[in-house]
């Protein structure tokens, strides 16, 4: 299912925050959203998922036009956000954390958990533990965790490597490429034949959209297949990943 926004108008409290933003992410893509502090990001995060009202343009997933349906009928609907600074529940275990998203939505979670947990073995050894005790890199991967047992087709990431240190981040941005491509369910393909009928099948189902908020570079080129820069509300610059060069990058990138 295809995330497709197109000409999107936002507004708090009558000034305008994003300005006619139209992006697309695919199933199976990594598409970065970029750009400096207070340029629109979250902004674009909560339109998507309804927590901010739009003033004009739409949004779809697959054939639903999610504008007017509520944030749950959003998740419903499948998509599954990972909010800046994570929002674990610090008094809740691990456990709880994980399958507060599902039991939300009412959804009975099968062998969905033993997925998560083989993506994030750390959690497994900590289930009973308070979320708050986690580490930081922990608790990313804790709420990346709740986002995938909500089933979603296009997962929206906001910046997951703030305050992660190095290691962590780079396990995150293999969980995330590997997501992509092969969805919770696949497990990675051993020979050619199998890959060919993996293909086909992981095409049509498994594979997440992902839309990553980062403003960490080096990152998004390791993990993104496509970039959109954001400056003071609107989109200046897109492109597959491989065309983010120096010039984009000092003009609306560095401070
Ligand atoms: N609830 C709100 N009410 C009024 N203004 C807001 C609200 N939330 C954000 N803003 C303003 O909207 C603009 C965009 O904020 P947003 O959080 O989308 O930026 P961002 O790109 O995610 O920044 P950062 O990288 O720091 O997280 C900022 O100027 C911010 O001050
Ligand atoms: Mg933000």
């Amino acid at each position: 299912m295809n995330l497709e926004l197109s000409g999107l108008h936002v507004s708090y409290d009558g000034s305008r925050i994003l300005r006619d933003v139209s992006l697309t992410v695919q199933p199976g893509q990594v598409v970065c959203l970029m750009g400096r502090n207070g340029v629109g990001k979250t902004t674009t995060l909560r339109a998507i998922t309804g927590l901010a009202r739009t003033d004009q343009g739409t949004i779809r997933l697959g054939d639903t036009l999610l504008n007017g349906l509520r944030p749950e009928d959003r998740a419903r609907a499948g998509l599954g956000l990972v909010p800046q600074g994570r929002d674990i529940f610090p008094t809740l275990t691990v456990w709880e954390n994980l399958r507060i998203g599902a039991v939300a939505q009412g959804r009975k979670l099968a062998g969905e958990l033993d997925r998560v947990l083989t993506l994030f073995p750390v959690l497994k050894e900590m289930l009973q533990r308070k979320g708050g005790v986690l580490s930081g890199g922990q608790q990313q991967q804790l709420a990346i965790g709740r986002a995938l047992l909500t089933d979603p087709r296009i997962l929206l990431l906001d910046e997951p490597t703030e305050g992660i240190q190095p290691n962590i981040i780079d396990q995150i941005g293999e969980t995330i490429k590997r997501l992509s491509t092969h969805g919770l369910t696949g497990e990675e393909p051993q020979r050619a034949e199998e890959i060919q009928n993996a293909i086909q099948t992981l095409r049509k189902e498994a594979r997440l959209g992902i839309l990553l908020v980062e403003q960490y570079l080096d990152f998004c080129i390791e993990v993104g297949d496509a970039f959109y820069i954001m400056d003071r509300g609107a989109i200046v610059a897109k492109g597959p990943i491989g065309e983010l060069n120096d010039d984009i990058v000092r003009q609306h990138l560095t401070v």
